[in-house]
């Protein structure tokens, strides 16, 4: 009987954590036309030799910045993927943010890289205001996003460090599981973007025979909050299987990469 109430109480709460950040979430506006550098993804600079293909895209300079330029794909797509290659808009899967060139998803990636038919090589950049150069999918949900010679996003890598800070010493080193807690990649093989949110805002709590397990809530936490995303997207890809084990290819300086670390500063009160 105790347990029917922990378990009540625990929906109710995943219920209404849910809901706040889906509200948190669900306001990213990306503006059409920009061409700024503000609606860029964070990450080091595109190679030299990498932007050939965004002369052949065609009326690119009229196109909103989230559709410029493509580039190829560093590895070729396995012979089952030819429906998703198919569906995407740029021939060959290249990435629609200029200058990112995500590898290709495993066969059985997270719930969102799924639910999109991979098309993480089709991103956009987020609200800059509000994510400064984070790339999202096209159901608007955070997805890393790299440059051709490997290089990590800023919230990839930030994410790898805070998953360190905060999670790694249950779910064990790169989201791999421990005897403590679940592997986080096979987690998000079927928990979408604002399940996980619920899930790291409320806790989960369940009864597996005489153990009790339990998931603490981080909502009053800014060390987890303010990195919500960036832990998000960089245990994404780990999920599907793009980002290796150890420390992500720290992008290097840029205004956007320094936004972002500044808007998590700010959060957390520096
Ligand atoms: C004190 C140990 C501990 C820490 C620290 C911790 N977790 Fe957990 N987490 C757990 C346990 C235990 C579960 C399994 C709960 C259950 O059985 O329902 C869990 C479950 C989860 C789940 C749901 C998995 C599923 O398949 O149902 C997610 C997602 C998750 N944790 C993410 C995180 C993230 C992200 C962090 C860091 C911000 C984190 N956890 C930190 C112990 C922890």
């Amino acid at each position: 009987m105790k347990n029917t109430m922990i378990a009540g109480l625990a929906g109710a709460l995943l219920l209404s954590t849910a809901g706040f950040a889906y509200a948190a979430q669900g306001t990213t506006v990306v503006p059409a036309g920009q061409q700024s550098p503000q609606t860029e993804v964070a990450q080091a600079e595109t190679p030299a030799e990498a932007p050939a293909a965004a002369d052949e895209a065609p009326a690119a300079s009229e196109a909103p910045a989230a559709s410029t330029g493509t580039s190829g794909q560093e590895s070729a797509p396995a012979g089952d993927d030819a429906s998703s290659a198919a569906a995407a808009p740029a021939e060959g899967g290249g990435a629609s943010v200029a200058g990112v060139s995500n590898p290709e998803p495993d066969a059985n990636p997270s719930a969102d890289t799924k639910a999109e038919s991979n098309t993480v090589a089709t991103i956009k950049p987020a609200d800059a205001a509000e994510d400064p150069g984070l790339a999202l999918d096209s159901a608007e949900k955070p997805v890393y996003a790299f440059a051709e010679d490997g290089t990590a996003d800023w919230y990839t890598w930030r994410g790898y460090k805070k998953y360190g800070a905060n999670c790694l010493q249950c779910h064990g080193p790169d989201g791999m599981g421990s005897s403590f807690a679940p592997n986080l990649l096979e987690s998000l093989q079927t928990i979408d973007y604002y399940e996980f949110a619920g899930i790291i805002v409320g806790g989960q709590q369940n009864q597996w025979g005489s153990n009790n397990s339990i998931m603490p809530a981080w909502g009053e936490d800014p060390n987890v909050m303010c990195s919500l995303n960036a832990i998000y997207t960089y245990l994404r890809g780990r999920s599907d299987g793009v980002v290796d084990r150890g420390e992500p290819k720290r992008p290097g300086k840029s205004d956007l990469a320094q936004a972002a670390q500044q808007k998590e500063y700010d959060c957390l009160g520096f």
